[in-house]
């Protein structure tokens, strides 16, 4: 099975293709703000009811479109998940049943396994051995566990979640408090489950070379910061009646965008499979600072301060992968028969079928 050439076209899969957060992503992708090298770049949508005239008649009308912006030339939809993946260079795995505004996270957790199972299979049969594999879906951390165990034979790290949204939060707040423009702000990271249990770490972060944490008032960081960004999802959902969508997919491009070219030595956040770092067990999807270097290559950066108001969130977001990990631990390592009957819904919009 093939490795990433500069002499091949970029290939994109994107599952959810008719989703929010997909409707987002796609116009920044057909403008090229994941260009690599100068390869053509080539887009491959999965859409389950393809053969639907009006859905069909849509996707062709979508495509003409994207490839209007100018740097994607060819765009494919497909139901199939060997054409989605064959070949691929990366993939933003964005379809999932989603969670009602009043749900928790994980009552997701069983009804997406089965997706994400079968797409792990795919990817492990037809993409290419160095593609990079994004978890957008929810319950993010534990659907990436799922691919990550059915494919074994891409590179160690190919497959990773979504964190990057948790962290552009946490700029927006801290530099709306501090009056700065929150790109300006280094070394903030969430670590742990993206979840209401998550850790955002301010406690390295700085800007102008200060470190922030001088400037911040009293206890703001730990009793209001924390708690409104670890609620931040569930709010949003409250209010809109739907998942967020833009901000997840800038988030999900700008992860896909530092894996691609690299962070130049900054540290951003990824749920990736840990090492044994910061006392969380070897394979456990966890959100964790890290840096990629230039080739695509994740390292897990160690020692990084952690506030003792955070340590309790540090181990509920651990727990709480584990128990969703014993929750669908019998569909991991290749001992799960498929259940093709199913009939998932992976429009990001759309209550799950009864
Ligand atoms: C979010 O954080 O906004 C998303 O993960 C949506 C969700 O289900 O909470």
């Amino acid at each position: 099975m093939a490795y990433s050439n500069k002499s091949d076209p970029f290939r994109i899969a994107i599952t959810g293709a008719t989703g929010s957060i997909a409707s987002h992503l796609m116009p920044d992708i057909a403008k090229g703000m994941l260009n690599k090298d100068d390869r053509p770049i080539e887009l491959k949508l999965y859409v389950r009811n393809i053969d639907d005239q009006l859905q069909a008649q849509k996707m062709a009308g979508l495509a003409k479109e994207l490839r209007d912006h100018g740097a994607i030339t060819h765009i494919r939809a497909t139901d199939n998940l060997e054409e989605l993946f064959e070949d691929i260079d990366c993939a933003f795995l964005l379809g999932s049943i989603p969670r009602k505004p009043d749900q928790p996270r994980s009552s997701v957790l069983e009804p997406n396994a089965g997706i994400f199972t079968q797409q792990g299979k795919a990817i492990n049969d037809f993409a290419k051995r160095d593609a990079k594999i994004l978890v957008v879906g929810n319950p993010a951390n534990t659907n990436a566990l799922i691919v990550n165990s059915y494919t074994p034979d891409l590179e160690p790290n190919s497959v990773t979640s979504l964190m990057y949204l948790d962290t552009t939060r946490m700029k927006a707040k801290a530099g709306c408090k501090l009056n700065i423009p929150p790109n300006m702000i280094e070394n903030a990271f969430a670590m742990g489950n993206h979840s209401e249990s998550l850790v955002p770490n301010l406690d390295n972060a700085s800007y102008r070379g200060r470190e922030i944490l001088q400037d911040l008032p009293g206890d703001w960081y730990t009793k209001n910061f924390t708690p409104s960004i670890q609620k931040r999802g569930q709010e949003i959902g409250s209010l809109r009646k739907k998942t967020s969508s833009s901000s997840a997919a800038w988030a999900a491009l700008s992860h896909m965008n530092d894996w691609i070219h690299g962070t130049q030595g900054r540290i951003i956040s990824m749920g990736v499979p840990s090492n044994g770092s910061y006392g969380i067990d070897e394979g456990v999807i966890f959100g964790l600072p890290v840096s990629v270097d230039y080739n695509g290559r994740i390292e897990i950066i160690e020692g990084m301060k952690i506030n003792p108001a955070h340590e309790c969130f540090m181990n509920e977001s651990y727990k709480e992968l584990l128990e969703e990990r014993s929750r669908i631990e019998h569909l991991l390592n290749h001992c799960y028969e498929l259940d093709t009957s199913a009939d998932y819904d992976y429009d990001n919009d759309m209550p799950a079928p009864v």
